[in-house]
């Protein structure tokens, strides 16, 4: 079984649009294309099967802008994100014709992914009268940044929850994302792994005894509003396909979950049936594919646009999760994520982060490298960001590799990813081993 399905074989029911029918003439190769879901009736018409299906893409994304414009947000989100071609990375790995986009370029303090979450939960917390954000995330979490981005721009107080997911990773002199929580003006409490409900109970008591207004921003801010994020950002990478051509996938993190649900929601309800592979960063792979397809389906739901049921648009089989590039465990250092934050850096002025997206690009470059996507195929990295947490992390990943004896460009380059390689190959099931040749030391990380 591949890990990415074919384009073409991965038909979804999202073809069979509520309100929306085709009716082709096979002999004149006519076809009629009605939508009647809206006050409006609207014709359009295709001299050619592909005509057809382009006239019922186009249709069924206006239906999903539509749907998302009416739910109200913050607009910290000016305009789509680019996707650029990885012309470099491209060449030397000799494989499929790879692109990202670059959501580690939104808008708020250093940028990523949950920004386009935060447009619609910051609403929320503003549509109920509230006067402070509380959330949570890990000791190094971007969510938190952003959410305390997100108060000080809309003069918001903030109060964070950081769990200590590994323990003795908490610092409280660190730097990376956990010297903006105070820079951008919010509080914070620190809870062993698990404590996060008692401590948002707690807190949120405290805060309104305190005669604030507290308001509660799931983790990640992956709920079915915060995934609308997504949704959007779907639709613009179905109007750059349209301009610039299909992509064969589209590889991102799969965390909380809300950015792949959300980008599963918007592009199934647009009619895009590009397989959406989500590399998994904690959770084991059967676990996660149940919370994505879930979330996806609510994600629909909440858009209005489930029509006979939010099942019919996201199917069991649009859910696609690795999780083989984890490692030894969440934010725990792998020799394939370094490699890849180290060939992002060198071949494409790229930084990643060790967290999230540099495992998600380790499962990019595996796929690639592995023939999976290979030449002829088109795919597309959803880069979400987290490069301030690198700043932290820095000293603690070194490059996998250093080659004195390269004279030229393309030998640094070789012998990068030979040595990333052979460290990955020795050490990649012994987890102890694997800290080792990575400068880290046995025990767990500070
Ligand atoms: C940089 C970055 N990428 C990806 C993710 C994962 O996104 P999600 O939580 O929506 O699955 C996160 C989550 O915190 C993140 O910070």
């Amino acid at each position: 079984m591949p890990a990415v399905p074919d384009r073409n074989t991965a038909m979804s029911a999202s073809q069979q649009q509520p309100g929306a029918g085709a009716v082709r003439a096979p002999a004149s190769k006519v076809g009629l294309y009605a939508e009647t879901s809206h006050a409006a009736l609207r014709l359009s018409f295709a001299t050619t099967d592909d005509d057809l299906a382009r006239a019922i893409a186009s249709h069924a994304g206006e239906r999903v802008q539509r749907a998302l414009d009416a739910i109200p947000r913050r607009r910290y989100v000016k305009q789509a994100t680019p996707i650029e071609r990885l012309d470099n990375l491209s060449a030397l790995l000799g494989g499929a014709e790879m692109f990202v986009k670059r959501d580690d370029l939104l808008p708020l303090a250093g940028g990523g992914s949950k920004t386009r979450k935060l447009e619609y939960l910051v609403q929320a917390a503003i549509d109920a009268g509230a006067d402070t954000l509380v959330t949570c995330g890990a000791v190094q979490s971007n969510h938190c940044r952003l959410t305390a981005s997100a108060a000080a721009r809309e003069r918001l107080g903030c109060h964070l929850i950081l769990e200590e997911r590994v323990a003795g990773s908490y610092d409280p002199a660190a730097g990376g994302n956990n010297y903006t929580f105070g820079l951008l003006g919010a509080t914070t409490a620190v809870v062993p792994a698990g404590g996060v409900p008692e401590e948002e109970a707690r807190a949120m008591a405290t805060l309104r005894a305190a005669g604030k207004r507290p308001f509660w921003i799931a983790g990640g801010g992956s709920t079915e509003l915060g995934s609308l994020g997504y949704a959007r950002a779907a639709l613009e990478v179905v109007a750059h396909a349209r301009e610039h051509g299909p992509f064969d996938a589209i590889v991102l993190c799969s965390g909380s979950g809300g950015t792949h649900a959300g980008m599963l929601a918007g592009l199934r309800a647009a009619g895009d049936r590009t397989p959406v592979v989500g590399i998994s960063t904690r959770a084991a792979a059967p676990a996660q594919a149940a919370k994505i397809l879930a979330l996806a389906r609510d994600t629909v739901s909440k858009l209005g646009l489930g029509g006979a049921g939010a099942g019919a648009v996201v199917g069991e089989r649009d859910v696609v999760v690795l999780d083989e590039f984890v490692g030894p465990g969440y934010s725990l250092p792998t020799a394939e994520m370094a490699e890849a934050i180290e060939l992002f850096a060198r071949e494409e002025s790229i930084f990643l982060d060790p967290v999230y997206t540099g495992k998600a690009a380790a499962g990019l470059i595996d796929l690639v490298r592995s023939g999976e996507l290979g030449a002829g195929k088109r795919v597309l990295f959803l880069h979400t960001g987290g490069a301030p947490s690198l700043f932290h992390y820095q000293t603690r990943a070194p490059s996998p590799a250093r080659a004195p004896e390269a004279t030229t460009a393309r030998e640094v380059r070789a012998a990068t990813v030979t040595a990333a390689a052979a460290v990955a190959a020795r050490h990649a099931t012994d987890a102890t081993a694997l800290r080792l040749a990575l400068g880290l030391g046995a025990g767990a990380p500070k």
